[in-house]
């Protein structure tokens, strides 16, 4: 084998688009995918923070940008598409589907705000801008899309039946997508992380899952 092991393991020339990439497991996305070459392109709702990402990986010469958007809604989904679109000229080798939230509650207590939220943020979102980046990913010849699930969707764990459940979904729709777009030179996987410190784990209650329990699943 003629290429040196950075040769092989490169991803210089792909463009890549990370959502959520301002913080936790996406911000860690975002500085591999770099650091192997790939172009970057994230979002997340707070702008503040965003341009701050931003600038810090501009100083350490990362090629990363950014849009403003809330991926609740449809319509910033479709804008930051077209934004993709027209930066990385019609190609997209690389969707990280990461942006995610939860919030902690017994299976009685939900409201229908609360589904609602989970729902679009963390399955909907994800599940529509596989979709939107098809014809994208498709062009570049070499595509992928990763899910970043959760061991949620496949064991049960307190407080997180919708959480779980939007996991759950997601694993399904990576073994669908895995065999509707492998034609079209797409690959389709998830990635099930258990427990990772971050602003998500800080904001809900941890107590009531075992210490000692501890997997990582690869979908
Ligand atoms: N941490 C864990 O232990 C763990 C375990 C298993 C799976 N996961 C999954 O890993 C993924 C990342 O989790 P994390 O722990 O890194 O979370 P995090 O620290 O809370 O970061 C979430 C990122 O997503 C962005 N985001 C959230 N809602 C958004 C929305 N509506 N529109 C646009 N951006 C949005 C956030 O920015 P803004 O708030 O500014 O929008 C932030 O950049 C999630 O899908 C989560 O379910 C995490």
């Amino acid at each position: 084998m003629s290429e040196s092991r950075e040769q092989r393991w490169s991803l210089k020339g792909m463009t890549a688009l990370v959502t959520g990439g301002t913080r936790g497991i996406g911000h860690a996305i975002v500085e591999e995918l770099t650091a192997f070459g790939a172009i970057v392109h994230t979002c997340s709702r707070n702008e503040t923070e965003l341009n701050e990402r931003i600038q810090e990986w501009k100083s350490k010469g990362l090629k990363v940008s950014g849009s403003a958007c809330d991926l609740k809604i449809r319509a910033e989904r479709q804008k930051l598409m077209e934004t993709v679109c027209s930066e990385f000229d019609g190609k997209l080798n690389i969707l990280v589907n990461n942006a995610g939230t939860t919030i902690p509650k017994e299976a009685t207590e939900f409201t229908m705000e609360d589904f609602s939220t989970i729902m679009t943020t963390n399955f909907e979102s994800a599940y529509h801008l596989s979709q939107l980046a098809y014809p994208l990913l498709k062009a570049s010849g070499n595509g992928n899309i990763i899910f970043i699930s959760s061991v949620t969707g496949v064991i049960a764990v307190p407080l997180c039946s919708i959480y779980a459940s939007t996991k759950g979904a997601m694993n399904q729709l990576t073994k669908n997508l895995a065999c509707e777009w492998g034609k079209d030179n797409i690959r389709v996987n998830a990635v099930a992380p258990w427990i990772i410190r971050t602003s998500l784990i800080d904001s809900i209650e941890v107590q009531l899952i075992p210490p000692h329990f501890s997997v990582n699943c690869y979908i």
